[in-house]
């Protein structure tokens, strides 16, 4: 299907494009998005229209989830690829705001969170979550969208958006969309532009391990035990592990030990100058 999709940057604009389509009776599934929009973004759209007629993507690379050493400058920005993209797929809007629309002079609040948001990435980037509930929440109000998709490969913010839009009665329901992958495993990520082809031959040790771990466990090994053979596994390879763990699947509280807790094993490591992350369920 190829339909150009409406682009609108100002929050006047997208309010009035919404409002249009709820006065169709149209429902709304927003698919958040920092654009270098790549398969797994495309499956992300396609699951957002069987839930909704109407589809918006928003492309915004949020400089206020990124930490002062990040990679906010260099991420890639490849607006007219992923208008492309987006006018194959038959996406109705793209929401498109830049950083003054979106934190406007005086801007001065914050959305910060616990719990799901808890250990992990937080341990390693303190700003990050503080950083996407704030625009997420701003993102859902101006959109107010029946339906948000987000993709399990950031199984954490997965996670820290549902109980965001639970716990400010934001009303939006928050469609998981499973992670894409290369044919070797490696999950689809903006960030895997930055692998030199080295680089890449390696990436999917990630995946790898997280399998083997959960056959482990599954096999009867502790969660213990089997993340840090992952650990040992990734590191071996000549990455630098930030943390393989295994955490309760759905409140990410580090596991209580009882009988058929749901498992997530997640990980985040760097491959030379670019962060990976990944997950499996067990
Ligand atoms: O996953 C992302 O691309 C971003 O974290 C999000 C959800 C668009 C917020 O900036």
């Amino acid at each position: 299907m190829t339909s150009k999709p409406v682009v609108v940057e100002t929050v006047r604009e997208l309010k009035a494009l919404t409002s249009a389509f709820r006065s169709e009776k149209a429902r709304i599934a927003l698919v958040p998005t920092m654009g270098a929009l790549h398969a797994g973004h495309m499956a992300l759209v396609r699951r957002a229209q069987e839930v909704a007629e109407k589809v918006v993507v928003s492309i915004f690379v949020n400089p206020t989830q990124f930490g002062p050493t990040e990679d906010f400058s260099r991420y890639p920005r490849t607006f007219d690829a992923d208008f492309e993209k987006l006018s194959e797929l038959g996406a109705d809007a793209i929401y498109a705001p830049d950083a003054a629309e979106m934190y406007p002079r005086g801007f001065s609040t914050r959305i910060t969170m616990s719990g799901p948001a808890d250990g992990l990435e937080s341990d390693f980037r303190p700003q990050f979550f503080a950083g996407v509930a704030t625009v997420v929440g701003k993102l859902f109000i101006r959109c107010a969208p029946d339906f948000a998709a987000f993709g399990e490969k950031d199984y954490q913010q997965l996670k820290v958006v549902t109980r965001l839009s639970k716990d400010l009665d934001l009303g939006v329901e928050i469609v998981p969309v499973p992670t894409t992958r290369e044919p070797d495993g490696l999950a689809l990520s903006s960030r895997n532009a930055y692998l030199s082809a080295e680089e890449r031959a390696i990436a999917p040790v990630i995946y790898t391990a997280l399998k083997s771990a959960a056959l482990n466990i599954r096999g009867g090994a502790t969660p213990v035990d089997a993340a840090q053979k992952a650990a040992d596994t990734i590191t071996a390879k000549g990455l630098k592990v930030d943390y393989v763990a295994a955490r309760h699947a759905e409140t990410l509280a580090p596991l209580s030990g009882a009988e058929g807790e749901p498992i997530r094993l997640l990980a985040a490591a760097w491959l030379g100058g670019t962060r990976l992350i990944d997950n499996i369920g067990v």
